[in-house]
C-alpha cells in the first residue's frame, strides 16, 4: 500500500519523482504529493485523486530543487483529502516525510506533541512525524554531535526509536537540503544507485528507467543519501556494509507496450509464462524409459526441506489463496501427502496446531504481502525452539524472489511471471499454479505416488498448454469482448466449480468483483442447493465449470438446478462438448484438455470476461476503487 519515492542528484527532482510515482501508482491511488527544498523552505504539492491531478498541478510550477520524496496513497487512517495527502509536514514547514505503513501509537505520540505546542492539521497517523523529529532537531547553528554523520540523521534515528508500527519512509529538510533520509521497520524500500544521484522508491518499478544498481534495505536500518553516495546503518546507528546488487530487468517490462491495460496485456503474456516455467523447471534430462534416478523437475530446492515430510501448510491471501487451494488439490492426489491451506490475515492470530515434519508455503505474488509475511515470521518464530521434527522448513512461490519473502524463508520457487502491475492478479496466478503443479510432481516422484509413465503424460499435457491458451486468446478474446455487452447492467452473478476447478470459481469471482464492482460470489457446485439456490432467479446469471471429466455429469446436473430457477447459465465447456448448447446459455468455450490441468484453461476465458466487463462499464481496470497491488499493511 502507498508508493514511496525519492530522489537526490543532479537533476531536477520534480520530473524524476512523478515519473517514479506514476510507476508505483498501482500501490495507492487515492491522494498524491511532493515535496523539495526551494529556496531553504520545503515546498510541497499536494493533490486529491489520482496522480494525474497532481501532475496537472505541479507542471504549472518551475521547482528546479534537485532532491525530494514523494508519495502515492492508499488511505488508512483519514479520508482520502488533500489534507491528509503525503508529505506531512512539522509545524515549521522544516521537515516534510512520506511513509508507508502503519504508526500504531500516534495517538500517543500526538498527545505528547499537542501538550508541547504543536498541532496538526490531518487525521493521519504520519504527521507525528515530522513533529517528533523537528521537536529533536537541534538549530542548524548548534554545536554538531559527531557520533552520527549530522544532526539530522540523528533526530531521525532518535524519532524512529519513539514510533510502534510497520513502516517505511523517506525524509527531507530544508535545514538539511544535501540529505535524504530514508527508514524501513517492516515494509519495503528499495534504495537506487545512479551515477552522481541516488534514489529510493517502495518498488524497483520507479527505478527501471534510470538504474538497475538497487540495494533493499532490511528491517531495522537507516540510510543517508546525499549527492556525494549512501550509508547505510542500523537502528542503533551502526554503519553497515551493503553490496548493491545488479537487477537484470527489461524497462520494457513494466511499459503497456500498446495494449488498453495492464490487465489485458498480463492475460496475454500467460503463453510465455508457461512457457518460461516448463523452460525453466522440467528437467531436459528426464525420461521414465530410460534413467529413473533422474527427477522430472528441477526446483533445486534442498534435500532438507523434504526428509520425514508428513504434512504441508499453506499460508496465502486473495488470489494466492485460490491459486493454494489448486496445490492442495494437486499435492494431496499427486504426492498423496496432507495439505492444509490457510488464510494468512487468520493465521497470525488463530495459528493451526503445530505438526511435526511440515513444509510450510507463503504464496504471495508481490512477495510484500503483510498477512502473509507476518503469518510466515510467526510459524516460524513459534517453532524456533522445538525439537528437530517440529523445526520450521518455509518456502516461498513468488514471481518477485527480490523481496522481502526471500528474507523469511529458506529458499524460493520464483514462478517465472515477472513484474505484474495490473491490481487484479492473473499471470501470476497461472504461474503459481504451475509452481504446484511441479512441486505436486516432484513430491510424488520422490514419494514415488507418481509413476514415470504417469509423470510424462502431465508433462506432455502441460507443453501443449501455452499454444492452447493463445488458441482461447486468438478465438475468443473478440467473441468475450462482445458477450460482455450482455452483462454490463448485471447485478448479481454466482461462479460454480467442483472438484479442482472449485477454486476457479471462486477466482472467476474475486475477478469479476474487484474491477467491475459486480456482486460475485464462487461456491462449488454441489453447495449451491445448500443455500445459495434460493438467490436464483432471472436476474441472476450463474457461470459454471463444466469440463470433460468425473465431475461432468454432476457439474451439469447443478447447472440444470439452477436454469430451473431461471438462471441464467454461462458454461465454461470443452469446445467438442456437443451438448452444452442444451444446458447453457452463453458459453465460454476452451480446447480439450486432461481434468487434472483444466485450471490452466478454464481461468483464461473468466479473466477475460471480467476484464472486458469492467473496461465496457468505463471503469479503471488497472487501479480499481479502494484496492492496492501490495498490501503492506494488516
Ligand atoms: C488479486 O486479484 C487481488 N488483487 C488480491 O486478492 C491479491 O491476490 C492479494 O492481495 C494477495 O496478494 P499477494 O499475492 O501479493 O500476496
Amino acid at each position: 500500500m502507498c508508493g514511496i519515492v525519492g530522489y537526490i542528484g543532479t537533476q531536477t527532482a520534480k520530473e524524476i519523482l512523478l515519473a517514479g510515482l506514476e510507476r508505483l501508482e498501482y500501490r495507492g491511488y487515492d491522494s498524491a504529493g511532493i515535496a523539495t527544498v526551494v529556496d531553504g523552505k520545503i515546498h510541497s504539492i499536494r493533490s486529491k485523486g489520482k496522480l494525474h491531478k497532481l501532475r496537472e498541478k505541479a507542471e504549472k510550477e518551475l521547482i528546479l530543487s534537485k532532491a525530494g520524496i514523494g508519495h502515492t496513497r492508499w488511505a488508512t487512517h483519514g479520508k482520502p483529502e488533500e489534507h491528509n495527502a503525503h508529505p506531512h509536514m512539522d509545524n515549521n514547514n522544516r521537515i516534510a516525510v512520506v511513509q508507508n505503513g502503519i504508526i500504531e501509537n500516534y495517538q500517543n505520540l500526538k498527545e505528547k506533541l499537542s501538550s508541547k505546542g504543536y498541532q496538526f492539521l490531518s487525521e493521519t497517523d504520519t504527521e507525528v512525524i515530522p513533529n517528533l523529529i523537528a521537536d529533536l532537531l537541534p538549530s542548524p547553528n548548534s554545536d554538531t554531535d559527531l557520533i552520527y554523520p549530522s544532526p539530522l540523521f540523528k533526530a531521525v534515528l532518535e524519532s524512529i526509536k519513539l514510533l510502534d508500527g510497520a513502516f517505511a519512509m523517506a525524509i527531507i529538510s530544508s535545514d538539511y537540503p544535501d540529505e535524504l533520509m530514508v527508514v524501513r521497520q517492516q515494509a519495503p524500500i528499495v534504495l537506487g544507485f545512479g551515477q552522481g544521484e541516488f534514489f529510493c522508491a517502495s518498488d524497483v518499478t520507479a527505478l527501471v528507467p534510470y538504474t538497475s544498481t538497487v540495494l533493499s534495505l532490511e528491517n531495522g536500518e537507516i540510510a543517508r543519501l546525499t549527492p556525494l553516495g549512501v550509508e547505510i546503518y542500523d537502528f542503533s546507528g551502526h554503519r553497515l556494509k551493503k553490496i548493491p546488487h545488479l537487477l537484470d530487468w527489461n524497462p520494457m517490462s513494466v511499459e503497456k507496450q500498446g495494449f488498453r491495460h495492464y490487465m489485458l496485456k498480463e492475460i496475454y503474456e500467460q503463453p510465455s509464462v508457461v512457457r518460461n516455467c516448463l523452460e525453466k523447471y522440467i528437467n531436459k534430462d528426464w525420461n521414465p524409459n530410460k534413467n529413473l534416478n533422474c527427477n522430472p523437475i528441477n526446483l533445486n530446492l534442498s534435500p532438507e526441506l523434504y526428509e520425514n515430510l508428513e504434512q504441508i501448510n499453506i499460508l496465502a491471501c486473495g488470489t494466492s489463496w485460490h491459486a493454494s487451494l489448486v496445490g492442495r488439490y494437486l499435492l494431496e492426489k499427486l504426492a498423496n501427502i496432507p495439505t492444509r491451506v490457510q488464510y494468512a490475515s487468520e493465521f497470525r492470530y488463530a495459528p493451526s496446531p503445530i505438526t511435526a515434519n511440515t513444509l510450510t508455503i507463503g504464496v504471495t505474488q508481490s512477495g510484500e504481502t503483510a498477512d502473509t509475511l507476518a503469518a510466515l515470521e510467526t510459524e516460524k518464530q513459534r517453532r524456533k525452539d522445538t525439537n528437530s521434527i517440529y523445526k520450521s522448513r518455509l518456502i516461498g512461490i513468488t514471481n518477485r524472489p527480490e523481496t522481502t519473502l526471500a528474507t523469511i524463508v529458506d529458499q524460493i520457487i520464483d514462478t517465472q511471471a515477472g513484474i505484474e502491475i495490473g491490481v487484479a492478479a492473473t499471470k501470476t496466478f497461472l504461474a503459481q499454479l504451475m509452481a504446484f503443479y511441479f512441486l505436486a510432481i516432484d513430491l510424488g516422484y520422490r514419494r514415488q505416488t507418481l509413476s514415470g509413465g504417469e509423470i510424462q503424460l502431465i508433462i506432455d499435457g502441460f507443453r501443449q498448454l501455452p499454444e492452447k491458451i493463445e488458441e482461447i486468446l486468438k478465438t475468443q478474446e473478440r467473441r468475450i469482448q462482445e458477450l460482455a455487452h450482455n452483462y454490463l447492467e448485471a447485478k448479481d452473478f454466482i461462479f460454480v466449480g467442483r472438484g479442482i476447478n472449485f477454486p476457479i470459481a471462486l477466482e472467476g469471482a474475486l475477478k469479476l468483483k474487484e474491477i467491475s464492482y459486480i456482486h460475485a460470489e464462487g461456491y462449488p457446485a454441489g453447495e449451491l442447493k445448500h443455500g445459495p439456490i434460493a438467490l436464483l432467479d432471472s436476474k441472476v446469471t450463474v457461470v459454471s465449470i463444466a469440463m470433460a471429466g468425473k465431475v461432468y455429469d454432476k457439474a451439469i446436473s447443478n447447472a440444470q438446478e439452477a436454469k430451473a430457477r431461471d438462471a441464467h447459465l454461462i458454461g465454461v465447456v470443452s469446445t467438442n462438448d456437443t451438448n452444452a448448447t442444451l444446458t447453457f446459455d452463453d458459453l465460454l468455450p476452451i480446447p480439450e484438455v486432461d481434468e487434472l490441468l483444466s485450471p490452466m484453461l478454464t481461468v483464461i476465458p473468466l479473466q477475460i470476461l471480467s476484464y472486458h466487463i469492467a473496461a465496457k462499464r468505463g471503469l479503471d481496470v488497472d487501479q480499481p476503487r479502494n484496492l492496492a497491488k501490495s498490501v503492506t499493511v494488516e
